[in-house]
């Protein structure tokens, strides 16, 4: 396990939106390298970089042509050499992005196993046995090449799956087991790409739809059975580097595959949309919503068992958006917001802020989709730096930037955002700060619930000797609680102990030191 991560906080960088150096009204990697002194000030000592390769950007970069290649419009390889080199002095660490599970279907491997003749490359992807050969329950492009086969996708159309083999094989006549030799020659092909780049001085990866190598492996042994290998590798000879899973499956990537960490996504219903995200109806029935008509017991009784499996192998990560789902602010009001960031990055695990989210950048809803982003553009706009021409993201003249920058008259910006008593980029870096100072704040320390309960709030957890409070209901509420406040650490709102019960008013949220 990379020592670092015990005191990671990861900021997320979608590349293309963050700040545009050379006015093509694209963000690029020297941008990146500008920005980390602002990255570092926030508290994040490491980075998530959303893919930076070669594509066509059909996926805003998911479908990669060339694994090996920077893309020409975030710059060259040098460019993420200066990018790293700087990181690291500041003792900072980078992950990029690996898309395992599919490339682009112009990739040159993709180029020669559509081909009639046969090459390495004839069953590195998941083609049938001829075309009418079709069955339903596979997403097959069909009849459009020239060799006598559909093949299999993964994402969109443009994304054709890698083979890594079928751990049941129904269609024997076209599917390969997992442990065919070609399934395994997709494997060490990943690997050669991982080592490329570890070799070439990133600090790991965040994987791109981990679970989805091996087809018709429902429990995912097979699947989980890649990553381990992958483990093993990275323990002999990149022990540092880190593996972060888009997973959130945390026993089977993090107990089962090896994995480092794994990503508490948004899936409609479970812990954490539930908590955040959780429109009912069009109804806000969130845990964090004022309306007070959210139930933690979703969250605790998914989150509590996988916590208990995995703390000792490694970590939960919670996120507070990414570059899949609508940013908070769609959902809460920035009380609230405030409140799931005090929450989010006071739990165990290695928490992620993906950029922007610490100004509360909008969701914008009114967007043409963008290079497959569709309902998910909305939440890839520009960085928000200050008042200056496009925000400062750009000098290149508005309609030529990757997106449109936020028109409010009120947008949030770096500028105005940062001195600002109350905001939210007061509170998450304060909170941040607090991680940092007090190890039992930190990812590995200790958890325990003190109180949640079905339909009720607060929520309230022991961290060490640290007991954390949160009341995201518009209502004040009291729970007996016999312990003494020695000292109060941070506070939002108003919280009051007498050592027989915790009082905390209506969207508010407190820290005591009890021991
Ligand atoms: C992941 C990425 C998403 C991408 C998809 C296909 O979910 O986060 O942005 O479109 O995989 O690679
Ligand atoms: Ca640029």
């Amino acid at each position: 396990m990379p020592n670092w991560l015990k005191d990671a906080v990861f900021y997320e960088i979608y590349p293309q939106s963050f700040y545009d150096t050379n006015a093509d009204g694209i963000g690029d990697l020297k941008g990146i390298t500008e920005k980390l002194d602002y990255v570092k000030g926030l508290g994040c000592n490491a980075i998530w970089l959303n893919p930076i390769y070669d594509s066509p950007f059909m996926d805003a970069g998911y479908d990669v042509r060339d694994h090996k290649k920077v893309a020409a419009r975030y710059g060259n390889e040098d460019d993420l050499k200066a990018l790293l080199d700087k990181a690291h002095s500041m003792n900072m660490h980078i992950l990029l992005d690996l898309v395992p599970g599919h490339t682009s279907d112009t990739h040159p491997w993709f180029q020669e196993a559509k081909k009639a003749k046969k090459s390495e490359f004839t069953n590195r992807y998941i083609f049938t046995n001829c075309v009418w050969e079709a069955p339903p329950e596979y997403r097959l492009m069909c009849g459009i090449c020239e060799r006598d086969g559909n093949y299999l996708v993964n994402y969109f159309s443009s994304q054709p799956a890698l083979n890594y083999g079928f751990y049941e094989v129904t269609h024997p006549q076209w599917q390969l087991p997992h442990d065919h030799p070609s399934a395994k020659a997709s494997a060490e092909a990943l690997k050669d790409v991982m080592r490329h780049w570890l070799d070439f001085g990133v600090d790991g990866f965040r994987v791109d739809m981990a679970d989805s190598l091996v087809k018709n492996d429902d429990e995912k042994i097979a699947t989980a059975a890649i990553w381990r290998d992958v483990r093993e590798m990275m323990d002999k000879d990149y022990p540092d580097a880190a593996l972060v899973s888009e997973w959130c499956n945390p026993q089977r990537s993090i107990k089962n595959g090896g994995f480092h960490m794994d990503f508490y996504l948004d899936h409609y219903g479970n812990g954490y949309s539930t908590l955040f995200r959780y429109l009912v109806d069009g109804e806000n029935k969130s845990f964090f919503c004022k309306d007070g008509k959210g139930d933690i017991s979703t969250f605790l009784d998914e989150y509590l068992v996988n916590y208990e499996r995995t703390k000792d192998l490694g970590y939960i990560s919670f996120m507070t958006n990414n570059h899949d789902m609508p940013r908070g602010t769609f959902y809460m009001d920035d009380d609230t917001i405030k409140l799931s960031h005090a929450m989010m990055f006071t739990m165990p695990g290695v928490p992620f802020l993906y950029y922007g989210d610490e100004l509360g950048m909008r969701y914008q809803t009114e967007l043409v989709s963008k290079e497959g982003g569709f309902s998910r553009t909305g939440s890839r706009t520009p960085m928000q730096w200050d008042s200056s021409e496009n925000l400062g993201f750009s000098q290149a003249s508005a309609d030529k930037l990757y997106l449109p920058v936020d028109g409010n008259e009120n947008a949030p910006t770096v500028e105005n955002q940062k001195n600002k008593k109350g905001s939210i980029y007061e509170n998450v870096t304060n909170i941040i700060k607090l991680r940092h100072e007090i190890p039992q704040l930190a990812n590995d320390s200790e958890f325990e619930l003190i109180y949640g309960e079905k339909n009720k709030y607060p929520f309230a957890y022991r961290r060490g000797d640290y007991a954390v409070f949160v009341n995201p209901s518009g209502n004040d509420v009291e729970i007996s609680f016999e312990e003494k406040e020695l000292e109060r650490i941070y506070t939002i709102g108003n919280a009051e102990f007498d050592g027989k019960s915790a009082k905390i008013s209506a969207s508010s949220f407190a820290i005591i030191k009890t021991k």
